[in-house]
């Protein structure tokens, strides 16, 4: 599987992925209504990055988090960026945690799964390291909301790559199944990630989406080059604005006691 290097991308990250006060709200909120989680439960933000989601969880949720993350470049911006101190930030391959059993009531991940050799492997590791109840949040594209959108519309090369590597939401919800998580639902969140068009314009060409990167040079010019002219012939078109994201979300439940 070809692979972004976090590495390099660490330094302009956060410039790419805009992630406004408002949504930051909507997920947040998601998180604590599915969850049922409160102040002091104890969250694992796994491919935590810069800590986008990780950060906010404590300083507004008042949750006990630790993030973990493959790149030392990312987890460095990640400690540069957390005034609270409170993150526990842990450099770790998501296939296999070092943290013992039971270590936490709720795994997070947010656009992890794509990234990694073995998503099986990941959600195995999240239903050992879960305590019972714990529950598993999973924020993705998956792959039949993303190939409609503005980066596979104009990046042809990006759709390859990605239609490689990106599940479907049956495949997420397969996998927790398999994983032993129970009452599974998913559903697609549309969020407003860009104010204008020309935010949006000036994201692709900070790569802000990883796999921008991965693309030769030329695709790249030759697709900043047809969406800044669309962008000049329809400033307004709404879909330029939008994403579709899919929240996955499964249950590790109470053993049966027989006694
Ligand atoms: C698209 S970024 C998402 C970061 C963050 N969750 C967010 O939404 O901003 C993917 C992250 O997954 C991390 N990652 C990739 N493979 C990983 C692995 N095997 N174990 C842990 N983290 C991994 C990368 O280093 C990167 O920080």
């Amino acid at each position: 599987m070809r692979k972004a290097d976090y590495s390099s991308i660490a330094s302009y990250y956060d410039k790419g992925r805009l992630l406004s006060e408002q949504n930051i709200d909507l997920w947040l909120g998601l998180v604590v209504k599915l969850s049922r989680m409160s102040e002091g439960a104890r969250m694992l933000d796994l491919g935590c990055g810069t800590g986008r989601f990780s950060i906010p969880m404590v300083s507004r949720l008042r949750f006990r988090v630790t993030g973990a993350d493959s790149s030392r470049e990312m987890l460095e911006k990640a400690r540069e960026k957390d005034t609270t101190g409170l993150v526990q930030w842990d450099k770790m391959d998501a296939q296999q945690l070092t943290y013992p059993e039971d270590s936490f009531d709720g795994v997070f991940m947010s656009h992890l799964l794509h990234h990694v050799d073995d998503p099986r492997q990941v959600l195995g590791e999240c239903q050992r390291v879960l305590t019972s109840p714990g529950v598993i949040l999973i924020r993705y594209g998956a792959i039949e909301q993303i190939r409609d959108d503005v980066e596979h519309t104009f990046f042809p090369e990006v759709l390859d790559i990605d239609e490689a590597r990106t599940p479907t939401v049956k495949t997420v919800e397969g996998w927790l199944i398999e994983a032993g998580f129970q009452d599974i639902v998913s559903q697609e969140i549309v969020q407003q990630t860009f104010e204008t068009s020309t935010e949006h314009l000036n994201m692709a060409k900070a790569k802000g989406n990883s796999v921008l990167s991965m693309i030769s040079p030329e695709a790249f010019e030759k697709g900043i080059r047809t969406l800044t002219q669309y962008i000049e012939n329809n400033p307004d078109d709404p879909w330029l604005l939008h994403d579709k994201i899919e929240l996955t979300v499964g249950y590790k439940r109470n053993k049966l006691r027989v006694s």
